[in-house]
């Protein structure tokens, strides 16, 4: 089985505070975007990697793709708004493919085994995302008050990659478009449509980088599997 990734890189890293692109800041001396790209370079079932950038980031990207030894790209395209603006532009430019992976560059740390999982889950039926059970007491809350309590064993921390058969993302796609309905990930667009999203359980290793404290827990995780 074989997979085209899309990685959407087009965002500003408010949250992180580094007054640039947090994909560009490093994580023992490599660019967190560099981590990423590596998993996908040297994993076998990926046979091309689709990259939003923002247009006045393309070169220095292109220039790190070279110095880095990444061949698997197949475009750079515009990134938009909104991430799923971003994850769209590559859409608009893929050829169809039996699966597409849609993974945020801001998640270096995902392993080859759960990416090989959720291909198999989509091949089989249509979607499939990663995600973790929920660790903590999960509580609504309205007003500073707490509403309810949550039942935690029906609750999962979603994460990507979210993998899909090309079509039916297509279609997810196309249709939000239309409506102008902005999910906050991919899978909110398959759910509309009706059709069953199943979930492959991750790793809390497969965290998104995104404020100065996971950039520590970062490089504690690099450390570790360099052992
Ligand atoms: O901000 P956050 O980390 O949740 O974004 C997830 C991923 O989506 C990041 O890799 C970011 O670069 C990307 N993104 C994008 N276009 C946007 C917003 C975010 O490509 N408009």
């Amino acid at each position: 089985l074989h997979y085209e990734v899309v990685l959407p890189a087009a965002g500003s890293g408010k949250r992180m505070g580094a007054g640039q692109n947090k994909l560009f800041l490093t994580l023992l001396a490599k660019p967190i975007l560099i981590h990423t790209l590596e998993v996908f370079e040297q994993d076998e079932q990926c046979t091309g990697i689709w990259l939003a950038v923002k247009p006045e980031e393309r070169v220095i990207i292109q220039e790190m793709l070279a110095i880095y030894g990444i061949t698997k790209v197949k475009g750079l395209p515009n990134g938009g708004a909104e991430r799923q603006h971003s994850v769209h532009s590559c859409m608009k430019e893929m050829e169809q493919v039996d699966i597409v992976l849609v993974h945020d560059a801001a998640r270096p740390f995902i392993t080859h085994n759960i990416i090989a999982n959720l291909v198999r889950s989509a091949h089989d039926f249509g979607a499939a995302i990663a995600g973790v059970r929920a660790k903590d007491t999960m509580k609504k809350v309205r007003e500073g008050i707490i509403e309810e309590t949550v039942d935690r064993e029906s609750l999962w921390m979603i994460q990507t990659p979210q993998a899909f058969q090309f079509d039916l993302i297509v279609q997810a796609e196309d249709i939000a478009e239309k409506i102008g309905f902005l999910g906050t990930d991919e899978a909110m667009l398959v759910e509309r449509l009706g059709h069953a999203v199943h979930i492959v359980e991750s790793s809390y290793e497969n965290v998104k980088m995104t404020t100065k404290e996971d950039l520590v827990f970062g490089e504690a995780i690099l450390r570790r599997r360099a052992l």
